[in-house]
């Protein structure tokens, strides 16, 4: 399989890129622009591996795309390029609109026309994968679940971003026949995560003895998903996904997010008793504007039509994402020192 992926360098991407190099033994093209959430150093394992290939090239940049499929010429694209954060697209959303929905279609159409000349065989093995979230459904109440069907309703810059980029790519197949699968994934945590998002930022302002900011009362729920079950997953919706369809993925790991501060406050208190104990550095802060009061995900279809489970429940996949904070700081110390260091993003005056 030669597969080109977009956005290796990031969290999701490069757990990707890692699993596919080394465990499936795919042909890879990375195709990543290295913005402040790419990172090299989270593909050291794989960087000299001869099935491994890396292209720093935007996806915005249509001549290099075209060149990158006419050079690579893959068989499958899996596009994972993009702005990810919640709190940046609040304080501005101008890279989210141009690289989740201008990159995409430029993603799209390079790849059409690269998809039309293809021979028969070729033309009908070929799938365009677009990762996308469940924060594209909005927010639910205290019951119920996000289905393939539920109706989209996003709240952020973000997610109004990437539900435009949803609807890009089936309108690229119901209009040109493109095969493409989109998969909508619920928040993901493990290694390699930029420490911006909740899990990572309160293990290490944690671990610094600094203050672990908690947005409104904490009683917001995230459905977690461990970030290798999503990796594995991907590969499943590129290899054997339905042509037009899209496809949920989640673990059934809801928790409060002040349940996910306080069991990693839990899990440091055990290394680090002295330091102890953690939760005494919470701090209720000022809630995100527009936040989704809970996301939850019904990943039956994946589950039963392409034999998918997640492998890690939250507790496994937990003790083993602090512990390995614990045990790489020569990957995020230099983050921390030179590209973000923890401070408040996405309020604006006058909320
Ligand atoms: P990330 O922010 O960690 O990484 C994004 C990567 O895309 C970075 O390597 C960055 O350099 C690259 N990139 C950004 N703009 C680019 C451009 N114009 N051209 C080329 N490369 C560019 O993101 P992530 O958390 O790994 O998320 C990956 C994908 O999965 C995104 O599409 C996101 O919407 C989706 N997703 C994320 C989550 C989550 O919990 N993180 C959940 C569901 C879906
Ligand atoms: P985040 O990791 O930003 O993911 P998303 O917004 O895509 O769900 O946030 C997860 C949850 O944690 C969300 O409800 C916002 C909350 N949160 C905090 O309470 N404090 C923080 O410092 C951050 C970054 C997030």
């Amino acid at each position: 399989m030669r597969i080109l992926v977009t956005g290796g360098a990031g969290f999701i991407g490069s757990a990707l890129v890692r699993h596919l190099v080394s465990g499936i033994g795919a042909e890879v093209l990375n195709v990543d622009a290295l913005t402040y959430a790419g990172n090299l150093a989270s593909l050291k394992s794989v960087e000299s591996a001869p099935n491994y290939q890396f292209l720093h090239a935007d996806i915005c940049d249509r001549a290099r795309m075209q060149e990158a499929f006419a050079s690579f010429r893959p068989d499958t694209v899996m596009h994972l390029a993009a702005e990810s954060h919640v709190d940046r697209s609040i304080s501005g959303a101008d890279d989210f609109i141009q690289t989740n929905i201008v990159g995409t279609f430029s993603l799209l159409d390079t790849a059409r026309h690269y998809w039309d000349e293809l021979d028969a065989r070729r033309k009908s093995a070929f799938r365009f994968l677009h990762v996308s979230t469940d924060e594209v459904y909005g927010s639910l109440g205290d019951e119920g679940l996000f289905e393939e069907t539920t109706p989209y309703d996003p709240s952020s810059p973000y997610s109004a971003s990437k539900a435009a980029s949803d609807h890009l790519v089936i309108a690229w197949h119901r209009t040109y026949g493109l095969p493409v699968v989109v998969s909508n994934c619920s928040n993901n945590y493990g290694p390699f995560h930029f420490p911006e998002k909740l899990i990572p930022l309160m293990i290490l302002n944690a671990l610094e003895g600094k203050s672990l900011p908690v947005y409104g009362n904490g009683a917001n729920v995230r459905d977690w998903l461990y970030v290798e079950d999503h990796a594995r997953a991907l590969f499943t919706i590129a290899s054997r996904g339905r042509p037009g369809e899209k496809y949920n993925v989640g673990g059934r790991n809801e928790r409060r997010n002040i349940d996910v501060v306080h069991r990693i406050c839990a899990i440091l208190d055990g290394v680090h008793s002295d330091k102890g104990p953690h939760r005494r550095l919470i701090n209720n802060v000022t809630d995100r504007p527009g936040h989704d009061a809970r996301y939850a995900i019904d990943a039956s279809k994946l589950e039963s039509e392409l034999g998918w489970k997640a492998q890690e429940t939250f507790e496994t996949g937990i003790e083993k994402t602090v512990h390995w904070y614990l045990e790489n700081e020569w990957w995020w110390r230099p983050l921390r020192e030179n590209v973000y260091s923890g401070e408040r993003l996405g309020v604006f005056k006058g909320r």
